[in-house]
């Protein structure tokens, strides 16, 4: 092609003026699949009042790490597929330090930010910069069968106990949980640690994650495995997890607070029988749920970054978390919904969550994350499957995440 053709079809690309780009508006997000509806319901909402504005979700694989690998792949590759970043919690960062996102300091003034539970928003923001508005939160929880166990228990020592004494394999096994090598297991296991007394980078940044107390907690979990959890934990995600203890397999489950929407709808076979407590801790220390949760960002890369944030203030919006609360279950981010009536006649426990959600503790904030993430995973994973020794296990993840940190 001559350069005289090609120079005027460059502007044009670049925005030929004159007639408005023919359709709708797209803009799209990737998201965990739809389990209960409430997105497509919001969506269908939205686009009924927005004329103009289409929205597209894609349902990606369950797991929040392939997510985040394939909104990075995306920025990385400068293509610009999605418009809107829905981000779990220890994304940010991340996403943020590398410009993947533009800031909505303007887009969402401080007093409306006050509706929105405090660690939801601390963790959207990354140097003082909004990049993130929350729609769902979430804290790990324990779950029992209220028809086999009298009451929910205090320490590990007596959730094993219980678990013995109430299971039947392998039809019936003490606990689940999420096992598998990915982020919810390291969401689990920070939960052991931290209920042992143990941390990951205490408060002057040193990794102490090769403690005594860490030794115990994943020594405890290491033993879980084959006794009071079924082989088959070491492969479970949230989903397997929420399966087995619906269907009567499980005594304990920890899970996310969504579980409990579905635990209780009509066709579940253990609706009724379900309670829902804080994970248990170690004698003198102190229960510990791990911070989860999602929310939008705007793509630095989208052409579209107002209708992005017309979706973000309506999804957001007190009505649609309710539409999303009530299909898939998952816990708001604004505070006043804990006091909202038809929340609590559904979920009666959402009271004495709110205490474990505002208690709740977030996972090491650094932009290098996913590496330590990635390094706990590997380590704890193969203490749980046997091939490491718990004090190996974390001697090794221990000095990766020194490397990953830079601490010498
Ligand atoms: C839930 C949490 C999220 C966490 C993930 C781990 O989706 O909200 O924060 O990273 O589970 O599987």
């Amino acid at each position: 092609m001559s350069r005289r053709v090609l120079v005027p079809l460059l502007l044009c690309l670049s925005g030929c003026g004159g007639a408005p780009p023919a359709g709708p508006v797209v803009i799209r997000f990737l998201e965990a699949p739809d389990v209960g509806g409430g997105w497509h319901a919001i969506i269908d909402r939205f686009e009924a009042q927005s004329p103009g504005i289409r929205v597209d979700l894609v349902e990606g694989p369950p797991s929040t790490d392939t997510r985040e690998e394939m909104y990075a792949a995306a920025f990385l590759g400068g293509d610009a597929s999605y418009d809107l970043v829905y981000m779990d919690v220890p994304w940010v960062p991340k996403f943020a330090a590398r410009g993947w996102l533009r800031t909505l300091d303007a887009r969402l003034p401080a007093a409306a930010r006050a509706a929105f539970l405090p660690a939801d928003l601390a963790g959207s923001t990354y140097r003082g910069h909004l990049f993130r508005v929350p729609m769902q939160t979430d804290a790990g929880m324990l779950y029992y069968r209220s028809d086999l166990v009298p009451r929910a228990p205090e320490t590990f020592d007596e959730l094993v106990r219980m678990a013995r004494a109430a299971q039947a394999p392998p039809e019936r096994w003490g606990f689940v949980f999420e096992g598998l090598q990915y982020e919810g297991l390291v969401t689990t296991f920070l939960e052991v640690l931290w209920g042992y007394g143990g941390r990951v980078i205490d408060d002057d940044g040193r990794v102490v994650l090769d403690s005594p107390a860490a030794e115990r907690a994943l020594e405890w979990m290491a033993g879980l495995v084959g006794t009071i959890a079924p082989r088959a934990v070491t492969a479970y995600q949230e989903e397997d997890a929420r399966q087995a203890f619906q269907e009567g397999r499980a005594v304990f489950m920890r899970n996310w607070p969504y579980a409990w929407t579905l635990l209780q709808k009509p066709d579940s076979p253990v609706a009724g029988k379900v309670g829902i407590a804080p994970m248990p801790h170690a004698p003198g220390a102190e229960s510990a749920a791990t911070l989860g949760g999602w929310g939008f960002g705007i793509a630095a890369s989208t052409p579209h970054p107002d209708e992005a944030w017309r979706f973000i203030a309506f999804a957001t919006s007190a009505d649609e978390q309710k539409v999303l609360h009530f299909r898939n279950g998952r816990i708001p981010t604004r505070r006043a919904l804990f006091d909202d009536p038809a929340i609590l006649a559904e979920s009666p426990y959402y009271r004495s969550l709110l205490p474990v959600l505002l208690a709740a503790r977030p996972r090491p904030v650094h932009p290098r994350y996913a590496e330590i993430s990635a390094a706990i995973q590997r380590h704890v994973s193969a203490a749980l499957v046997g091939r490491e020794t718990p004090a190996g296990a974390l001697r090794a993840a221990a000095d990766e995440i020194r490397a990953i940190v830079g601490e010498r």
